[in-house]
């Protein structure tokens, strides 16, 4: 008797965790090139690349994404208006003792580099395209997302601030596989 409700517990836990597993899994539509474009996407989305990278006149802050504080704007090349330049504050290092961070030549991307709330699609799209992506081939946006000291710093960005949770070593391998394998982008 006990046996055979074994039997049923374990068939039920069986389809709970297949349940389970379907739906993470990513839809079975998706190629090896857009697979890891979603993967690199979580890292594009995330709150350390997004402050800087905005639809909108100025950076923001935390997770939460909100406004920068002290009313700071992006400016015309994105390093702030004259007099209050992001590199008044930001140094080349974070300086913990001030919560602030810092990383060479902090400033902003530029608006045509901008991500908030863009579908998958889109943020694909926008970044293999040379007139929104500074001109890069898929070569040098690898590059870019290996060496650039600004990506770098999201890796450690100081305080209390969290690290995306793809280590850099496999957003850098699922954006050569992204690229390698079609630089194809989602449907939606
Ligand atoms: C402190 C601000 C800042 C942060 C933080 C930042 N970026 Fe950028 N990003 C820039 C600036 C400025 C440029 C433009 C550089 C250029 O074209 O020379 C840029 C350009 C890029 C580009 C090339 C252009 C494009 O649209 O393809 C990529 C890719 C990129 N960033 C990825 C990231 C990723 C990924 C992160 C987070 C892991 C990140 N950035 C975090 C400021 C930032
Ligand atoms: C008056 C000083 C000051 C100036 C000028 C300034 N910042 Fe900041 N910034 C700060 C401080 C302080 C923080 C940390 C706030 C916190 O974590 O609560 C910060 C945080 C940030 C963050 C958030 C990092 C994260 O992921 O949470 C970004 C992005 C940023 N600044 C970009 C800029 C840019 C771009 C400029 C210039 C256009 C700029 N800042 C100008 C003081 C400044």
């Amino acid at each position: 008797m006990a046996r055979a409700w074994l039997v049923v517990l374990a068939a039920a836990a069986t389809l709970a965790l297949g349940f389970v597993f379907a739906n993470a899994a990513p839809p079975a539509t998706d190629s090896p090139s857009v697979a890891a474009f979603r993967e690199v996407a979580k890292v594009l989305n995330h709150p350390r690349c997004m402050n800087c990278h905005t639809t909108v006149a100025w950076p923001t802050q935390g997770d939460d994404r909100h406004r920068h504080t002290f009313n700071i704007m992006r400016g015309p090349d994105g390093g702030g208006p004259q007099g209050m330049r992001c590199t008044t504050c930001h140094q080349d290092k974070n300086q913990d003792s001030m919560n602030i961070p810092g990383a060479k030549n902090w400033h902003m991307a530029p608006l045509s580099m901008g991500w908030t709330n863009l579908s998958p699609a889109a943020l694909c799209k926008a970044l293999r395209d040379p007139a929104k992506n500074g001109g890069r081939s898929g070569g040098k946006v690898i590059e870019h997302l290996r060496a650039d000291g600004l990506v770098l710093w999201a890796w450690t960005p100081g305080g209390k601030r969290k690290a995306p949770d793809v280590p850099h070593a496999a957003f850098l391998a699922a954006a050569e596989t992204w690229i390698k394998k079609g630089a194809e982008c989602p449907q939606q």
